[in-house]
């Protein structure tokens, strides 16, 4: 199936990166925000993105400006009538994303695919709360999307051969290497990260090692481009204890039980680079 155009669910950290990688790919993009707001600072981060990559000689301006020619903003869910391919990447709570996908199943055209991006959901089921489970599946992009070479794809046993086919081939156009993965809790990349993540996190609470020894640990030792914690912080600590909670709920593997330090942080509001305190300090 051929496919022009794409809505993208969300304008935050993983929905604005995934609208500007689409648009940079040449698709014609639909970004939605819950509010004009939410959706003006969305579009903000993207313009300042792109004009970085002006500035640094990636692109000429006048590729920007075809870019954001092919980005379309909104806070109606009605305007993603004409859209080929859905991908959403909003909050991490499972009944707003059924809501979504119910809504999205009786919008979008019969030919549509609908998929989520989301960290650890269960794709099965967001894929039961619409009447098409054979055009839904997971489409899991990394932080930063245009950047990081990777695309997890999630197939449901329903997702279909030719759903599954299409989006192998937006993965290339978006030049993302795919992997494919199964329902299954955490899919491949959180089912081993997140446990490296929390134990990072279990060093710095029982005091084995300062946090800037932590991150230089792996950063110089493994050649990890970011620490363990500052990579945490980058992510955002709410995101990494739901993951963790979504596959601690399904496993039971004392493995993925969030330490007492997370909770209290993401209790406090410190989720890291995007409330400007997490591990380390983000002034403004
Ligand atoms: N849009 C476009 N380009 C961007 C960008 C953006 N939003 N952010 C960074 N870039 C580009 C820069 O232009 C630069 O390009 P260049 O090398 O061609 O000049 C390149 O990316 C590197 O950026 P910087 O020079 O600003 O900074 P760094 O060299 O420190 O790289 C980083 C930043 C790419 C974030 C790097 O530190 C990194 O790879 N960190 C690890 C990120 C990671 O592991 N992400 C996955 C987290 S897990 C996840 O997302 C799953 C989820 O389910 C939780």
């Amino acid at each position: 199936m051929e496919i022009k155009t794409i809505g993208v669910v969300g304008c935050g950290t993983m929905g604005g990166g995934i609208a500007q990688l689409c648009a940079q790919s040449g698709y014609k993009v639909v970004v939605s925000e819950v509010n004009a707001e939410l959706l003006k600072r969305g579009l903000g981060v993207i313009d300042k993105n792109l004009a970085r990559l002006v500035e640094k000689g990636k692109i000429p301006q006048a590729e920007k400006d075809a870019i954001s020619g092919r980005l379309k903003g909104t806070t109606s869910m009605s305007d993603f009538s004409g859209c080929d391919l859905m991908i959403e990447a909003a909050i991490e709570n499972i009944e707003l994303k059924k809501k979504i996908f119910t809504e999205l199943d009786s919008i979008c055209p019969k030919h549509a695919i609908l998929a989520s991006n989301t960290s650890a959901t269960s794709i099965m089921d967001i894929a039961m709360a619409t009447k098409r489970p054979d055009k839904v599946l997971g489409m899991h992009f990394f932080n930063p999307a245009p950047v990081m070479k990777l695309l997890e794809i999630v197939k449901t046993i329903a997702t279909g051969d030719e759903t599954l086919k299409t989006c192998q081939d937006v993965g290339k156009v978006l030049g993302k290497t795919t992997v494919i993965a199964k329902d299954a809790p955490g899919f491949i990349v959180n089912r081993l990260w997140i446990p490296y993540i929390l134990q990072s996190i279990k060093l710095f609470e029982d005091g084995v090692a300062s946090r800037e020894d932590i991150d230089n640990a792996l950063n110089l030792g493994l050649n990890y481009p970011m620490g363990p914690l500052a990579l945490a912080d980058y992510t955002g600590l709410d995101v990494v204890m739901f993951i963790a909670n979504t596959i601690y709920e399904r496993l039971k593997d004392p493995r993925y039980i969030a330490p007492t330090l997370l909770e209290k942080m993401v209790a406090a509001g410190w989720l890291g680079r995007k409330t400007g305190k997490g591990f380390y300090d983000y002034p403004k």
